[in-house]
């Protein structure tokens, strides 16, 4: 059977959220000048899940320029909707088919007003049921995995030019290939980016966690080669982002190759990215404690722009559940790494992922989670009821009620909210350096985020958008934080960033 994955960790990961894409990009591609552009239409891309998702949705966008394609953000005026797909936990199908029955009406009036509307279905979903999604839902034009979007204009390009023979057929055109080139070496250049942006170095994973389609689906681990990553990265730093956040769905496991054939480790490659100008901030996720090697450690002592931030999911603090779920280590491991952690970077903010109820968790092992965050102190973490992915180990095994992953759940969340308002609240009365991301339409306030990844709101002008400033935290919430620009930031003109800028030492 195919399985896939959307992504791990991270995160936000995975706290499935759904992210509607809604910029206006301009038509000229990052990947060259359109010779004829044809008239503008419309794209609308919903994205479920993890950062790598969302990194996923901006290159098609990209992509897709060239053929004309703006982004909107109705699934209403557009001419091309695509979802992009998570498959890590339970329903994800079920939830893709019922949306698409929604967007069925927009199709079948399309059609009827003589205008083709069409639909495709990217990510991890699509990957796992392939063919079936067409047989269920025969008015789908496109359905490509994680692998194959960089063929995104020719299957577009084809799907436009077939024939509807009915208001309720699509193209059915399926490419779900893994093939042997990679989608790297056919991504546009970014002309333009957010103030902090995802730059994806490694896909796949060879853990096989007993719960996890990851491996299966995205494939084992991979990593990109040294210099399509700083080629990357540097282009990024011109087109506007300050921060660099490394994707990976085990990206302490890279090892990629450098122009003279040599292995790369994650701490390699972070150190040469601090070498250049105008990057002020990196970050990467999502770890696996068996790959949080010294060097690594080292370079978050080291290396000033390496932000004092970690999402490393431990998942469980019981030794028995973490052998279930074939971890490849214990409790006392990976406690080990933290006190190393802290002790090169005593203010490292920490987060972690955690799942309750996989199969064979007594409440003695539950015991031991709490035990363990009670322990460690988490800056904030993601929690997850274990749900039962087919093809892994642990769908075969007995499964516990859905009451006792609900119980567990909440108590689980009642105590890491309890530590992040906590740390949170640390936070007030000192001031912090803050990235500042964007503008929020609700309020007009500038949002951004600490070093220690807290989103943060403020009152200020337009002209601090992408700039690193001082903010005198007032308020806390569970999570987020509320503050002021210190008055000197209310003086100065633009920032000067350098490669040797240094922030966020201290915490509190
Ligand atoms: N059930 C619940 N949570 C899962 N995750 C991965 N697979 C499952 C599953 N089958 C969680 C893990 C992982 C995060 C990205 O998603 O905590 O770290
Ligand atoms: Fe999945 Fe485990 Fe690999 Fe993370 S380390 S992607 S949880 S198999």
């Amino acid at each position: 059977m195919i399985l896939c994955v959307c992504f791990n960790s991270f995160l936000r990961k995975l706290n499935c959220f759904e992210l509607h894409l809604s910029l206006v990009c301009n038509i000229m591609a990052g990947s060259g000048v359109i010779e004829n552009p044809k008239e503008n239409k419309t794209l609308f891309i919903k994205t479920y899940g993890c950062q790598m998702n969302v990194y996923d949705s901006d290159k098609m966008a990209k992509l897709l320029e060239p053929l004309g394609f703006i982004l909107c953000n109705s699934a209403s005026n557009a001419d091309l909707i695509i979802l992009n797909t998570c498959h890590i936990r339970e329903k994800a199908t079920e939830k893709v088919f019922s949306e698409l029955g929604r967007l069925r009406k927009l199709k079948m009036e399309g059609f009827k007003s003589g205008r083709k509307v069409l639909l495709a279905v990217a990510g991890c979903v699509a990957q796992a049921e392939g063919s079936e999604i067409i047989t269920r839902a025969p008015y789908v034009d496109l359905v490509f995995g994680p692998q194959t979007y960089h063929r995104l204009p020719n299957m577009v390009m084809e799907a436009t030019n077939s024939r509807q023979e009915s208001e309720i057929n699509g193209a059915g055109i399926i490419d779900t290939d893994f093939p042997v080139e990679t989608k790297f070496d056919h991504l546009p250049t970014d002309t333009k980016s957010s103030t902090s942006a995802f730059l994806s170095i490694q896909e796949g994973c060879d853990k096989f966690c007993s719960f996890c389609v990851v491996p299966y689906t995205r494939g084992t681990e991979a990593s990109r080669p040294v210099e399509q990553i700083l080629h990357e990265g540097i282009n990024l730093i011109k087109a506007g982002a300050k921060e660099l956040v490394l994707l990976g769905q085990n990206v302490n496991a890279y090892h990629g190759l450098s122009k003279s054939g040599k292995e790369w480790s994650l701490s390699r490659l972070i150190r040469e990215l601090g070498e250049i100008d105008g990057l002020a901030r990196i970050r990467y996720t999502t770890s696996h404690p068996k790959d949080m090697d010294h060097e690594l450690i080292k370079a978050h002592a080291e290396v000033p722009q390496l932000m004092p931030y970690l999402h490393l999911p431990i998942q469980t603090g019981s030794d028995r559940m973490l052998k279930a779920m074939n971890r490849k280590h214990n409790v006392a491991f990976y406690v080990k790494i933290i006190e190393k952690l802290r002790a090169a970077r005593p203010d490292i903010a920490l987060s972690s992922d955690f799942i309750v109820g996989h199969p064979g968790e007594t409440d003695n092992d539950f015991a031991d989670t709490i035990r363990l965050i009670m322990e460690i102190g988490y800056s904030q973490a993601y929690s997850f009821k274990y749900s039962p992915r087919p093809g892994t180990p642990a769908s075969n095994l007995e499964q516990l009620s859905d009451a006792t992953k609900s119980d567990r759940l909440q108590t689980l969340q009642q105590l890491l909210n309890e530590q992040q308002f906590s740390f949170n609240r640390q936070c007030i009365n000192t001031s912090q350096k803050v990235l500042v991301e964007r503008r929020r339409d609700r309020d007009g306030r500038l949002t951004g985020r600490t070093p220690f990844m807290q989103n943060i709101s403020f009152d200020g002008p337009i002209r601090l958008l992408g700039e690193l400033i001082d903010i005198n935290v007032e308020q806390a919430t569970e999570k987020s934080l509320f503050g002021r620009v210190a008055i000197k930031e209310q003086y100065r003109g633009h920032m000067i960033m350098n490669k040797n800028y240094s922030e966020g030492r201290k915490h509190a």
